[in-house]
């Protein structure tokens, strides 16, 4: 069974089994037939954070609980909870169209409500950890549901349990916000945003206007998936001790750097660009001309291995140059 529509690089490995679920019981039945045939588990959601690099010789479960639910609980403010199938930019589009806030620098992000948590989605200065409320998982261990709150979920930068100890142990089946109904906290300082707003014309801007200049921004550099293969970023932004920065400061006067206490975070798409990978294409794989953190299927023909081997004399060059050790954000296969 091909996964190539399955995972926006656009990969075509094959799974020996493939089932999509639609509920929880669906779900179960799945685990248990898994488990019968000893079958290694794959769960998909919007396949825009994996890189499949090789055939998988089990069951893949795409997952595609649909739903959105909301609950009053005061004059300002509403929970919303959507279940794990829903499109992650649909939902934050449906959210707007009832003039909810909260989610609206995070427009545009590929994926499903369901793998949000799993890497602290953000972008334009907000995080999903800012809103998140719950969510609600299937524990593999014993097939029991059980939820997990803000403090559990152990999110930082690109990171929550779900990527350290839970993971492969919980499939998040729904995710609970608290979202505004009018005292909306409008979030503009990130950069390209205020200057996007200004292009617009635009001096208060309502949540929709925050969108709209966030959705401006990520076409005018981020590559379509339904285009043209990629799973957004494909490293996380490097974080370096201070000292190790003020060191290449003096040798590369342009070095950028965000510090937070005595770690600087460095843009990882500025240094893939001082090795010269902006744009450059191996065979089937590049690095996109407009941002370099995000690496393409150029040709559409690209497997996985090429793309991770690309990726890999990406982290040579970065480690060579700076002394820097890129971290892969995507999940490897
Ligand atoms: N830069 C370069 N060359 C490049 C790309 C970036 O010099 O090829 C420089 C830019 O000039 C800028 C700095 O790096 O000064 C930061 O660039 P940008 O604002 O584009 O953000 P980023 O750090 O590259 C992160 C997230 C994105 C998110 C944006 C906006 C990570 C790994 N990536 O990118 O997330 O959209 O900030 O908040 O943290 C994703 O996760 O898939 C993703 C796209």
């Amino acid at each position: 069974f091909s996964l190539k529509p399955y995972n926006t690089f656009g990969v075509d490995a094959q799974a020996k089994y493939f089932v999509e679920i639609n509920n929880i019981e669906e779900l179960k039945n799945a685990l248990i037939f898994s488990k019968e045939n000893t079958l290694p588990l794959l769960f998909l959601g919007g396949g825009s954070n994996i890189l499949l690099t090789k055939d998988f010789d089990g069951l893949a479960i795409k997952l595609n609980l649909k739903g959105i639910s909301e609950k009053d609980i005061s004059e300002n403010e509403i929970l919303i909870t959507a279940k794990a199938g829903e499109n992650w930019h649909e939902f934050v589009m449906y959210c707007l169209s009832k003039n909810y806030g909260g989610l609206e620098n995070l427009s545009l992000i590929p994926g499903n409500v369901g793998t949000s948590p799993m890497q602290n989605i953000g972008a334009y200065g907000t995080e999903i950890k800012d809103t998140f409320v719950n969510c609600l998982v299937l524990d593999l261990e014993n097939l029991e549901l059980r939820t997990f709150n803000l403090e559990e979920c152990r999110f930082g930068y690109r990171d929550s349990i779900f990527k350290q100890e839970g993971k492969g142990r919980y499939i998040i089946l729904e995710v609970t916000f608290t979202l505004t109904k009018k005292d909306h906290p409008i979030k503009t300082e990130y950069g390209a945003i205020t200057s996007e707003l200004k292009n617009l014309g635009i001096e208060h801007p309502s949540i929709q206007d925050v969108s709209t200049a966030v959705i401006n921004i990520r076409q005018s550099k981020l590559p379509d998936p339904k285009v043209i293969g990629n799973a957004g970023s494909f490293f996380k932004n490097p974080t370096i001790p201070l000292a190790q920065f003020e060191e290449l400061k003096k040798k590369f006067e342009n070095i950028q750097g965000y510090p937070n206490g005595n770690m600087v975070k460095v843009p990882a798409g500025w240094l893939i660009e001082q090795c010269g990978w902006k744009g450059k294409q191996i065979g089937n794989v590049a690095s996109h001309k407009l941002q370099s953190l995000v690496i393409i299927n150029a040709t559409g023909e690209a497997t996985g291995k090429e793309i991770f081997d690309f990726s890999t004399e990406i982290i040579n060059s970065v480690q060579e140059k700076f002394g820097i050790e890129l971290e892969r954000e995507v999940n490897i296969i």
